[in-house]
């Protein structure tokens, strides 16, 4: 379809609408409505102008088979956002709200080629270690522990309270993280995606990673930062740092709008319950309609090139529309015809999620454990009186209010074995925490009570 075949329809309240300006993926209407704003950005053909923030100026790929012709020519297309020309020229700084989540680090997500195998390999084959038995466990417990804080109020917001917190507690688990440098973890990593105070809130996670790495260096354990210190890959001091950064950071916000998004589904669709509670089934429906990372996989053109007819610049920012791949014409009609073609809910190409199996079993176990304890819970609220979060990558609700009948607080699972690492085999007890301290602490606490 082009641009003068048909009249668009404008998603409600749409500014660029009729002026010629891009369309900015940023306020309350596009977080409102995304579907209806990636309906019209299709009117452009398989790639679109849009606005990431005021002045931040990218290329949207809205397309499925544009996509894929983006995310597999990493010769064409580059991940390292050095080459990003905007930002070198100054006309995007660093205090924008995007530079965040696409400013260049050192780590694998912005590496290409030989650098970019070498680091990823570290990632995948230290991931690769983790025990599914021993995440089910931890997670459960973690889970166990979010709903003592809240069960016997009879309500929840299932994001903030639950949904937002469980990751956090799980990758400081996955690492083996000590009380408090797991404090200022948690402090750090929530603080930098909340916006709040976000330059101290990621010098506080920086500053503790470090650590962390020292201690590993000193003291290795069973946990997934010592194994991607073993790795033959001999990762530096900064490496590792940057790239656990990368892991609690990419993995930290997508994992709770999975959670988050998987719920609202499933609180929201009568025919999961009908059907029994079909929780594999709403995050896969959920990967394809809602994914929690919508538009991402930011790549710069290696030199002027032509994607699907569109003319780019070397050092042009251009982004996948996840969300909006996943639910046009053509991917839509292979699903309904029971295809295999995936959808891109994990990206696709050398550098597609690596995590999506401990992603997946994290959610369906916080799921399941959540609906076992609290057999009854149901949204609290309209549906339609729900917020989603702005901003153009994440798709995020703000609250998920639910009530439920109140369980009996303070009841645990004990463990079989202690906390503090993820591999298989006997591991040592965990340290005994502070009585006081941070929200790592406490959990840690109440695991020895
Ligand atoms: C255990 C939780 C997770 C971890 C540790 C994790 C880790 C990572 C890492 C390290 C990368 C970069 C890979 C590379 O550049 O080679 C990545 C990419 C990606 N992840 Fe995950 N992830 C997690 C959960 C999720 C979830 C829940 C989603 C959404 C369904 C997701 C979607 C993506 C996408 C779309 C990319 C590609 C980004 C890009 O191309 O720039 N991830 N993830």
């Amino acid at each position: 379809m082009n641009a003068h075949d048909t009249a668009p329809v404008p998603p409600p309240g749409c500014p660029a609408h009729g002026s010629g300006a891009r369309v900015p993926l940023y306020g309350p209407e596009f977080a409102a409505d995304p579907q209806a704003y990636y309906e019209y950005l299709r009117h452009y053909g398989a790639a679109a102008p849009v606005e990431l923030a005021p002045g931040v100026e990218a290329t949207l790929v809205t397309d499925y088979a544009a996509a894929l012709q983006l995310l597999q020519d990493s010769g064409s297309f580059r991940k390292d956002a050095r080459r990003w020309r905007a930002f070198n020229e100054g006309k995007v700084g660093p205090d924008s709200p995007v530079a965040p989540l696409l400013a260049y680090r050192p780590n694998c997500m912005f590496a290409d080629g030989a650098d970019h195998i070498r680091l990823r390999q570290a990632v995948t084959d230290s991931m690769a270690r983790v025990d599914t038995r021993r995440l089910s466990h931890s997670t459960e417990q973690i889970s166990g522990y979010l709903i003592s804080q809240f069960g016997g109020r009879g309500s929840a917001d299932l994001l903030g309270d639950y949904a937002k917190q469980l990751p956090l507690f799980v990758f400081n688990e996955l690492f083996g993280c000590p009380a408090d440098i797991g404090d200022r973890v948690l402090f750090g990593i929530s603080g930098m995606f909340d916006g709040v105070n976000a330059e101290k809130a990621t010098s506080v996670l920086f500053q503790a990673v470090g650590e962390l790495v020292a201690l590993k260096r000193a003291k290795p354990g069973e946990d997934v930062t010592s194994w991607l210190m073993r790795h033959e890959a001999r990762l530096s001091d900064e490496e590792m740092v940057h790239q656990l950064a990368l892991l609690l950071g990419a993995g930290a916000e997508p994992l709770r709008n999975l959670i988050g998004n998987t719920l609202h589904r499933l609180l929201t669709h009568e025919r999961y319950a009908r059907e029994g509670g079909l929780i594999d089934e709403a995050l896969d429906d959920t990967l394809w309609e809602n994914p929690p990372m919508s538009n991402y996989a930011p790549h710069y053109p290696a030199a002027d090139t032509e994607l699907a007819g569109q003319q780019l610049q070397a050092g042009d920012l251009v982004l996948v529309s996840f969300a909006a791949a996943n639910t046009g014409p053509a991917l839509k009609a292979s699903r309904q015809a029971g295809s295999n073609r995936a959808h891109l809910a994990w990206s696709a190409g050398p550098h597609a999620c690596p995590s999506k199996e401990p992603a997946r079993h994290i959610t369906v176990t916080a799921i399941e454990h959540l609906f076992n304890e609290l057999p009854d819970v149901e949204l609290a609220v309209p549906e339609d009186s729900l917020t989603w979060r702005p901003g153009p990558f994440n798709r995020a609700l703000a609250t998920l209010p639910a009530r439920f009948t109140p369980v009996r607080s303070g009841q645990r699972t004990v463990p079989q074995q202690g906390t503090g690492s993820a591999g298989q085999g006997s591991r040592p007890a965990p340290e005994r925490p502070a009585e006081r301290g941070g929200m790592w602490s406490q959990f840690l606490n109440w695991l020895t009570r």
